[in-house]
């Protein structure tokens, strides 16, 4: 059977996909920033899963007003970097796993989740950043990411958002249906996005740095806690684009101690920094007990 082995946290921001793609990463501005994601690459190099679940979101890139999933899996076998204004990142394509997610597809739906299909769609910086700061730089031509990525895309940029319940929620149903897969697969599932930032009107700049490290002790300590708080909480203590942090609930969600009785997961790795462009940057690594 397939299984969930550990959970990824991590900020997205698309400048630091253009400090990797521009060779700036010792740069003074982001050397402490890659620094703090050295032992991940380690780490993931050590670890290395057979599929990745990768829950992020779009930036009106794949998806626009003409249509907006709340949740949508990407059952595509490939997917290709996107435009998202500069051209497309040279990073590697992102290849699928269709039949792990099809499967997800069909178990989710089935607990009574309304998971859209896509069977075709391009991945932004929300995808793409998280798999550079965990991989390091890859090269387009001859490099390749280290496993098959599910892409897991939740809307977090056009009012109505879900609220972070539901997304915990959603996490407990994609390890139920990642559980019921016949192949032994070891399986991660990485929540992205976050921490505090808001990129528009008058707060534009706001970082709560307090808030920030209080949400990651909650989300270790007290996950179950940490899910019911508003959608209005995130948006007032974090900013109008810390909402997005909602999406790491899922990951939390999908972690053993949420199922039933397991230990708290083990916590491999814990950095924080300030900031990155506009955005908090915050990264954990848990780990499940073997
Ligand atoms: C920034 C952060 C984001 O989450 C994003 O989607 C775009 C820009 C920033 O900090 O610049
Ligand atoms: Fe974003």
């Amino acid at each position: 059977m397939a299984r969930i082995t550990a959970s990824v946290y991590t900020s997205h921001v698309p400048a630091i996909g253009a400090a990797v793609d521009l060779g700036k990463t010792q740069e003074p501005y982001w050397q402490p920033l890659f620094a703090g994601f050295a032992p991940s690459r380690q780490w993931l190099r050590d670890h290395r899963p057979d599929v990745i679940l990768l829950v992020y979101n779009d930036h009106a890139t794949a998806f626009s007003l003409d249509f907006i999933p709340t949740f949508a899996i990407g059952t595509a076998a490939q997917f290709q970097p996107a435009d998202e204004g500069w051209g497309p990142r040279p990073v590697p394509t992102v290849m699928g796993h269709p039949e792990l997610a099809s499967h997800i597809a069909q178990s989710v739906i089935q607990q009574d989740f309304d998971l859209t299909i896509v069977n075709r769609m391009d991945v932004d910086h929300g995808l793409t950043v998280p798999l550079s700061l965990m991989c390091g730089e890859q090269d387009p031509a001859s490099g390749a990411w280290p496993c098959p990525v599910i892409p897991i895309a939740v809307n977090v940029v056009q009012y109505p958002v879900p609220s972070g319940q539901r997304c915990f929620d959603l996490g407990r149903a994609i390890r139920r249906a990642v559980e019921s897969f016949d192949q032994d697969l070891n399986v991660q599932i990485w929540g992205t996005g976050g921490m505090s930032h808001q990129l528009q009107g008058a707060r534009a700049g706001l970082i709560n740095q307090e808030w920030d490290k209080r949400f990651l002790d909650l989300l270790i300590e007290n996950p179950t806690g940490l899910a019911r708080l508003p959608h209005i909480d995130y948006v007032r203590e974090a900013g109008s684009e810390g909402i997005e942090l909602v999406m790491w609930l899922i990951a939390r969600g999908a972690m053993a101690d949420i199922a039933g009785p397991a230990p708290r997961p083990h916590v491999r790795h814990r950095f924080y920094h300030v900031p990155a462009s506009n955005t908090a940057v915050g990264h954990l690594i848990l780990e499940d007990a073997p």
